[in-house]
């Protein structure tokens, strides 16, 4: 077969996932698939972009970011007229573009942003048009170890698809409480989650608090559980109602005397969070959530980051399921506590599905050695 030349962006924690995705959703069609370098994987298609990327996006990938359509492969010697020249033949006159570059293994001083400044800046000169904002055409330069592959992507078809999803997050001027909270934002946008409709969440597992901080900056309330303290000072809440079992837990105000932190054992729960932004019951999902479970009113939305095995988690999720509005949407951390990638996700799913719907699991650039998996309540 002769094909087009196809690039797949994954994960080096994942790679044999991701070889095993790609081969499932183009069923055998992928020719030559080539890992290289834990980051990409080179193959063929016979097949347009458009039906390609349409069969890719439909089968919601869970270890592949992105794929481009190679335009051209070229040697890389560590210096840039190679490619200039060819980007010289490839984009057209009169059409915006925006240069974006990845670097896999290639032993070049400059980093990525110097090497997009330097080509633009060659392309321009040559008379073509750079629009960073609002590009008509995205070119992609992903230089991997001796090699440049040039992509090209036409916007108003595809979107603007971002090779380096780390890149996007620090670019976004998006300050986060703690790593977590990107896996959160990240979460939202690639589930496609409608985070302002949800005016009360529950988050188990929450310290120090980053993805209670996403969901208070989106209006919502949140009843957060975790035996240990949450990073109050910092969070997007102007009154935090703390229950433990001692009932009294100091000043945890972080230096900041604005914000409101009572505490209240148990028993002296409020009926509703209405009076407070933030509640946080101390303690264990397992021994804490029975008491207090119905009491705070239903949830729109559950989140679970517990440091537990997927099981554990899906467990705690199914035992609150009552408690979750129907088509509440939930969002849980599939850590991978060893390398059984799969069966652990089968595991969650079949622990979900009595209560759960809607399945799909996803490794989030901020994601480690774990997964995010999204279920909506039936
Ligand atoms: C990765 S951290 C969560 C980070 C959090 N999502 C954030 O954005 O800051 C995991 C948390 O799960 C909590 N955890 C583990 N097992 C738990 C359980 N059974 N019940 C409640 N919290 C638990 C730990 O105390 C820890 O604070």
């Amino acid at each position: 077969m002769e094909g087009k030349n196809y690039v797949a962006f994954t994960d080096f924690r994942f790679v044999n996932e991701a070889k095993s995705e790609l081969g499932m959703i183009f069923r055998g069609r992928a020719e030559g698939l080539r890992p290289l370098y834990g980051e990409v994987l080179l193959f063929r298609l016979d097949e347009d972009y458009g039906r390609a990327i349409g069969e890719f996006r439909a089968a919601r990938p869970t270890f592949i970011y992105g794929l481009l359509q190679v335009a051209k492969s070229l040697y890389f010697d560590g210096t840039y007229d190679g490619i200039m020249a060819a980007l010289k033949d490839i984009l057209e006159e009169g059409r915006k573009f925006r240069i974006e570059v990845k670097n896999v293994w290639a032993a070049v001083d400059e980093t990525a942003k110097d090497v997009e400044v330097l080509l633009g800046r060659a392309m321009e000169g040559s008379g073509l048009t750079a629009d960073l904002s609002s590009p008509e055409v995205m070119v992609y330069v992903v230089l991997v170890n001796d090699r440049a592959l040039i992509c090209t992507l036409d916007v108003g078809l595809y979107g603007q698809y971002v090779m380096d999803p780390f890149r996007k997050a620090n670019k976004s001027g998006y300050s986060a409480l703690n790593r977590s909270e990107y896996k959160l934002a990240e979460a939202v946008e690639s589930f496609g989650i409608d985070v302002g409709s949800v005016a009360l969440c529950l988050d188990v597992g929450a310290a120090p608090g980053g993805w209670s901080n996403y969901m208070l900056k989106h209006g919502a309330k949140v009843v957060a559980v975790d035996s240990a303290l949450l990073d109050y000072g910092k969070l997007a809440a102007r009154s935090i109602l703390v229950v433990t079992e001692n009932g009294n837990v100091g000043d945890l105000s972080g230096g900041r005397p604005e914000i409101r932190i009572r505490s209240a054992a148990p028993g002296a729960l409020p009926g509703d969070i209405s009076e407070y932004d933030m509640v946080h019951i101390k303690g264990r999902a397992q021994d804490a959530l029975p008491a207090v479970l119905g009491r705070l009113g239903k949830f729109d939305m559950a989140l679970s980051d517990m440091n537990t095995t997927p099981e554990e988690s899906a467990k705690v999720l199914d035992g609150i399921a009552g408690a979750i509005k129907e088509g509440g949407r939930v969002v849980l951390t599939i850590k991978l506590v060893d390398n059984r990638v799969q069966k652990h996700i089968n595991d969650v799913k079949r622990i979900l599905s009595q209560n759960y719907g809607g399945f799909m699991v996803k490794k989030l650039p901020h994601d480690r050695m774990e997964l995010t998996a999204f279920a909506i309540k039936k």
